[in-house]
């Protein structure tokens, strides 16, 4: 088993699939070399509820993905969402030593914007630097060796509970692999699907899974704004398997043949066959009702997606659009009904930027996999991280501080 070093795996722990994505790094970019799925079965919307089911299925698309890359999988990057998920933006502000913008300087301004007061049960998962003014210069994306005397940035945070990205680490670590780090998995998607023109001229990419409905909006080439709703294609089934009474495998088998997320987009009316629960005789249910069943959800998600898109100001400054994405934007008639929604052009978003077995992995449900190993090689090359910082030592260490503080300020 060789080119362990050279090699960069993503584990997309998601409420319906686990996926491992091995790539390798070649002078161009990545090849993708080897995927594993198998389905998941202790997530719900995005967070691990049990350990031990969703080791075994890590364990299984890991062998999987091993299998065909002919390799050893020992570190991964790993995503994390989920409805615990908190994003804001900071600011702060320092004096410029020496007149000219040195490395010393870049990080006792981020670490101003970054002092912000996070609650002990929340870990701190990203810090992004969206730009940095000097001396009323705005848009500077590159800050070092300008000259200057006051120096400004603006970041992203993005804070997890404490527990839950836990759980990832904890659950890859008993399945024998390491946690390089955890990425946001709304972050590793849009890595993944969209072009630099849409996140310069701003854009919104919404990745609807199966349990969560990830939310990234982009301007001026930087993140904006990130959420995690916890609703996603689950919910579609489990309406249909209650609104038509049949079971859920039924129901999701059903959603991907006639599914449609409006009536409206119906051209005529056929009849389907809908298997019934505890041995009852199957029915004939009309397609416009399954329809029905469906939309109102559909419109529910794409709502709030709007609504947070709204909240945070910038729903005028998205022009390229919106970029849909994830396992359940293959939904016939999504498109349609976002463009309706959002008032915006809307695209489907597959993942690209890359190479080798890329028509494997050529579908809206492998976003956040491909875009994890984009992640892992930007932060190799850019060598913001040391490779083979573990993650949980990290978040351990910080927690038993925190425990042993409180302990004291008790007791003493
Ligand atoms: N053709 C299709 N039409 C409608 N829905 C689909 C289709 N194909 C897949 N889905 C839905 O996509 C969902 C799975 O998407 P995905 O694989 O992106 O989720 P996940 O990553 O496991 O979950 P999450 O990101 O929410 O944790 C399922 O709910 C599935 O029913
Ligand atoms: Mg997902």
């Amino acid at each position: 088993m060789a080119r362990k070093d050279e090699l960069i795996v993503g584990l997309d722990i998601g409420t319906t699939k686990i996926c491992a994505i091995v790539a390798e790094q070649t002078d161009s970019g990545i090849d993708v070399v080897g995927i594993g799925t198998h389905p998941s079965r202790g997530l719900r919307k995005g967070v691990v509820v049990d350990i031990d089911a969703t080791v075994a299925s890590i364990k299984q698309a890991v062998e999987e993905a091993e299998l065909m890359a002919d390799c050893e999988i020992t570190s991964v990057y790993a995503g994390i969402a989920g409805g615990h998920i908190r994003a804001f933006n900071s600011h702060g502000v320092v004096a410029v030593k020496d007149r000219e913008v040195r490395e010393s300087d870049v990080k006792r301004v981020i670490d101003a914007a970054k002092a912000v007061a996070i609650p002990m049960d929340r870990e701190v998962i990203h810090v992004i630097p969206q730009e940095f003014i000097i001396d009323d210069q705005d848009g500077i994306r590159e800050p070092l060796g300008m000259s200057g005397v006051r120096l400004e940035a603006k970041i992203h945070i993005v804070t997890a509970a404490v527990t839950s990205a836990q759980n990832i680490v904890k659950c890859c670590n008993k399945a024998g692999l390491n946690v390089i780090d955890i990425v946001l998995e709304p972050l590793a998607s849009a890595q993944a699907v969209l072009s630099d023109d849409e996140r310069e001229l701003g854009v919104c990419m919404i990745d609807i899974g199966g349990g969560t409905t990830d939310i990234a909006v982009f301007q001026d080439g930087s993140i904006k704004e990130t959420t995690v709703l916890g609703l996603g294609g689950y919910h579609l089934t489990n309406d249909i398997a209650v609104g038509l009474r049949t079971p859920f495998n039924e129901a999701e088998r059903i959603k991907k043949k006639f599914g449609l997320a409006s009536a409206r987009y119906l051209a005529g009316d056929d009849v389907i066959s809908v298997p019934s629960v505890g041995g009852r005789r199957p029915r004939e249910v009309s397609r416009k009702i399954l329809c029905e069943v469906v939309e109102p959800r559909v419109e529910e998600i794409l709502s709030l997606a709007r609504g947070e898109v709204m909240r945070s100001g910038l729903e005028d400054k998205i022009p390229s659009g919106v970029v849909l994405t994830g396992g359940a934007s293959a939904l016939g008639g999504l498109g349609e009904l976002a463009e309706e929604i959002f008032e915006a052009p809307v695209r489907c978003g597959i993942p690209s930027h890359i190479g080798g077995l890329q028509d494997v992995v050529r579908s809206p449900m492998y976003s956040t996999g491909v875009g994890l190993v984009l992640f892992g090689l930007q932060q190799q090359t850019g060598g913001q991280t040391s490779r083979f910082r573990i993650r949980d030592d990290s978040i351990f260490g910080r927690v038993k501080q925190r425990m042993r503080d409180w302990f004291y300020a008790e007791f003493s």
